[in-house]
C-alpha cells in the first residue's frame, strides 16, 4: 500500500482513495457533505446555541447533478477498495439520500442493503410552526457485492462481518442528542452511534476508512475500539484539532 494506516491525512478524499490498494478496507463510513449550504435556511445546534446551517464551500454545488457525480465518483473508489461483502454506511441528506442509494445500485456500484437512521432525541424546535421538527439523520448501509440486483437475491447479500449485538441496541433506529459539542465542528455525529456502527461492522484490527472525518469522532472510536483506520479531512483546522483531541486523549496515532 503507498499509504499509512493510522494515519489522517489532510487532502481530497479521492487523492486519499487513490493510494489505497484493492479490497484491503474491512468498513466505510462517509459522511458526505450534503450539498444544503446553498438551498438551506435551517437551523442547528451547537451546545444551547443555534447556527445557521451554512457550512461553507465543502457544501456547496450549484447543480444536483454536479453533486451526484461527485458522490459516484468517490463512491467507485470506494468499491474498489472495500473487501469482497464489507459494509458501508454513508450520511446523506434526508432528501437525497433515498435517491443517491438507488442511483449507487442502479449503477451496479453497491447493493443496498438498509437505511441506518440516527434520531435526535432533541431537535431543534420549530420556531415559525410552519413545519415538523426535523428530527433524523438518514444514513445507508450498502454492500459491496456483485450479485445480479434483483429483489430476490438482494435478500441474499449478507456482510462479510455484522455483529449482532443486543436487540435492543440493533434497531435500525438509533437515538441520541444532537449539540453534545465535543468539538467545534459544526455537524459533529454523535460519537455513541459512530462507535455503535464501527462494533457491527468490523472485528478488532480490522481496517475502517473513515472518508470526511470532520471532527474526527470515527478516529476516536476507531482507536476506542482496538481497529486500525484510515482518515481524511481536506480542511487544516478540522485536522489540527483531531490531532490536538487524540493528543490530549493520549491517544497516540
Ligand atoms: C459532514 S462533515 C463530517 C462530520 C463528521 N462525520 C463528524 O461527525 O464530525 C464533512 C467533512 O468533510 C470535509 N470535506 C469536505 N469535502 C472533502 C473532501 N473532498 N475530502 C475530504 N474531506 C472533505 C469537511 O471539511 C467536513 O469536515
Amino acid at each position: 500500500m503507498n499509504i499509512k494506516i493510522n494515519q489522517i491525512y489532510q487532502e481530497d478524499c479521492l487523492e486519499t482513495l487513490r493510494k489505497i490498494d484493492n479490497q484491503t478496507v474491512d468498513f466505510c463510513i462517509a459522511d458526505f457533505p450534503y450539498n444544503i449550504s446553498n438551498y438551506s435556511n435551517s437551523l442547528t445546534k451547537r451546545g444551547s446555541n443555534f447556527i445557521k446551517g451554512d457550512f461553507g464551500k465543502w457544501d456547496k454545488w450549484n447543480k444536483i447533478e454536479d453533486y451526484l457525480d461527485w458522490v459516484i465518483k468517490i463512491v467507485k473508489e470506494i468499491q474498489r477498495v472495500l473487501k469482497p461483502l464489507a459494509s458501508s454506511l454513508f450520511f446523506f441528506n434526508n432528501r437525497m439520500a433515498g435517491w443517491i442509494a438507488y442511483e449507487l445500485e442502479r449503477r451496479k456500484i453497491l447493493v443496498y442493503k438498509s437505511p441506518i437512521i440516527w434520531e435526535k432525541n432533541n431537535p431543534i424546535p420549530n420556531i415559525r410552526k410552519s413545519g415538523f421538527r426535523s428530527s433524523f439523520e438518514h444514513g445507508v448501509w450498502m454492500i459491496n457485492s456483485q450479485v445480479n440486483y434483483t429483489e430476490d437475491s438482494k435478500a441474499i447479500v449478507k456482510s462479510k462481518t455484522f455483529n449482532f449485538l443486543k436487540q435492543s441496541e440493533m434497531k435500525n433506529i438509533m437515538k441520541y442528542n444532537i449539540g453534545q459539542n465535543i468539538t467545534k465542528h459544526p455537524t459533529e455525529k454523535p460519537l455513541e452511534l459512530i462507535e455503535r456502527v464501527i462494533n457491527i461492522f468490523t472485528n478488532k484490527d480490522d481496517l475502517v476508512l473513515d472518508l470526511f472525518s470532520g471532527s474526527g469522532n470515527a478516529i476516536i472510536a476507531s482507536k476506542y475500539l482496538q481497529r486500525n483506520f484510515i482518515s481524511c479531512e481536506i480542511d487544516k483546522k478540522y485536522c489540527f484539532a483531531i490531532k490536538e483531541r487524540l493528543r490530549q486523549q493520549k491517544l497516540n496515532i
